[in-house]
């Protein structure tokens, strides 16, 4: 299997350019099938989880040509099955964004059933309740999410917990309903908003995406886009905590400085200095950091996506930290990992108390998940020696060229395919 091997002790200094938001990327490949015209869509990260989405799309008749890395052109005009299997669920959960694309424009669809996964039990209740109050008839039997429409009415629908993805899939299934639909409590997200933006472009009538009540009135149909995703926030923010743990001084261009605001203030907490204009900003860490209390909240609260980052970088802080995670009952799993490189954390419940340490050490861990095995490079990268990370197809699910762009800040940092190449890799660092 793959394997990052890194070692640690280098401040990563230089330029980074962030790419296309894999978030905001799943639902819009997903809406773009949504019109039987040509969709163009540039910005899209070349990451596992958007190359599974295109696979799931392609699966039902859609054809999607890659005009280069990062363009792709949909034409969704021969749809020949409303059925997305087990096979793209299991390796992206979002691809039941495909429900809502497909009941919205079909009035039919049926996708299997996402289970939990590695930072939570994920439920889908808020997604099935959206589709009922639209007139969907919903069945979920044998693995299997049938649903099935005459004619999708508009409706007034209350989140009863704020989630992204339900108000995103409910977003595309009331896109063509009849009439008009009130999402209440939504999601707001910066991926919430392109979706809306990419529908809108398209020929849509949303209004309030980004608020906490979206209004969408149904239209006829959707004609073809060209449409550029955002820059992904996530990326943008693991690069910043990049340049916190490391001591660096990282400029990270191609971002919007509004979407990473709740990252920028912790960092200044802690004692980096941050400079902004307006599509990038510099993260300079010249002394020991200090500690700092964070609670993860639904935007434009500190993102759940970028707890275990923040989570790392203050075991390496000055004094106690308190991390509390409000959106995902099991996002501690890289504590464990942590441990065996000598930071000192304490995880009770939904809170992590961290004792900050003066080191890490290099150690052989494994990636639990997409933003902790991040956060694990970060450690790595921080840590004195070598470290070798396993699972490391977790990370590649959401982050474009990792090894490379942390290469070109002066990370010692490469992808291992052999012990071969992990013995070449110590050999060539010493
Ligand atoms: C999206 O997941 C992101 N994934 C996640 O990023 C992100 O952590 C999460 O939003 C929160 O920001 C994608 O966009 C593909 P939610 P999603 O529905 O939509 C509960 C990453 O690293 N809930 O906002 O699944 C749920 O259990 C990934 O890129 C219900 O109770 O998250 C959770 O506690 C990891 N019922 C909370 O809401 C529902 O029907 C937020 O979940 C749906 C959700």
């Amino acid at each position: 299997m793959e394997q990052y091997v890194i070692k640690g002790g280098n401040p990563l200094v230089g330029e980074v350019e962030i790419g296309g938001a894999k978030n905001a990327a799943l639902g819009i490949l997903a809406a773009s099938v949504m019109t039987s015209d040509p969709v163009i869509i540039e910005n899209l990260p070349d990451v596992k989880d958007t190359e599974v989405l295109i696979q799931a799309m392609q699966s039902v008749g859609t054809i999607v040509e890659r005009i280069d890395r990062h363009t792709v052109k949909v034409i969704a005009a021969n749809i020949t099955s409303f059925t997305i299997d087990d096979g793209f669920i299991k390796k992206i959960r979002a691809s039941y964004y495909m429900l809502g694309a497909l009941l919205g424009r079909f009035n039919e669809a049926d996708v299997a059933l996402p289970g939990g996964c590695n930072i939570g039990s994920r439920p889908i209740d808020q997604h099935l309740k959206g589709f009922r109050a639209l007139g969907a008839k919903v069945e979920v039997s044998r693995g299997m999410i049938s649903a099935k429409a005459d004619n999708l009415v508009g409706n007034h629908i209350y989140m009863d917990v704020v989630t992204v993805g339900a108000t995103i899939n409910v977003m595309l299934a009331a896109t063509l309903a009849t009439g008009k639909t009130i999402i209440e409590n939504a999601a707001k997200e910066p991926h919430v908003v392109d979706v809306a933006n990419f529908l809108n472009s398209m020929g849509a009538n949303i209004k309030g995406a980004g608020t906490d009540v979206i209004r969408i009135r149904g239209v006829e149909k959707l004609h073809g886009t060209t449409y550029s995703i955002i820059p992904d926030q996530i990326e943008a923010g693991t690069f910043m905590f990049a340049a916190a743990i490391t001591k660096g001084d990282i400029t990270i261009r191609n971002i919007i400085p509004k979407h990473l605001e709740s990252i920028s203030a912790k960092l200044i907490e802690i004692g980096c200095e941050i400079e902004e204009s307006d599509d990038c900003l510099r993260v300079v860490a010249a002394r020991r950091l200090s500690s700092t209390h964070v609670k993860t909240l639904p935007y434009p609260g500190f993102p759940t996506d970028m707890q275990p980052q923040i989570a790392t970088t203050l075991a390496l802080c000055e004094g106690t930290s308190i991390v509390t995670e409000s959106i995902f009952e099991n996002r501690f799993k890289y504590v464990g990992e942590l441990q065996r490189m000598g930071a000192n954390i304490k995880v009770e419940g939904n809170t992590a108390i961290i004792q900050g340490v003066d080191s890490f050490c290099g150690a052989s861990i494994s990636a639990p998940d997409l933003r902790a095995g991040a956060a694990l490079v970060l450690a790595a990268l921080a840590a004195e020696g070598i470290t070798v990370i396993e699972d490391i197809e977790y990370i590649e699910r959401g982050y474009e060229d990792f090894p490379e762009k942390m290469s070109s800040l002066g990370a010692l940092m490469e992808k291992a395919q052999t012990d071969r190449d992990i013995q070449k890799f110590k050999l060539k660092v010493g």
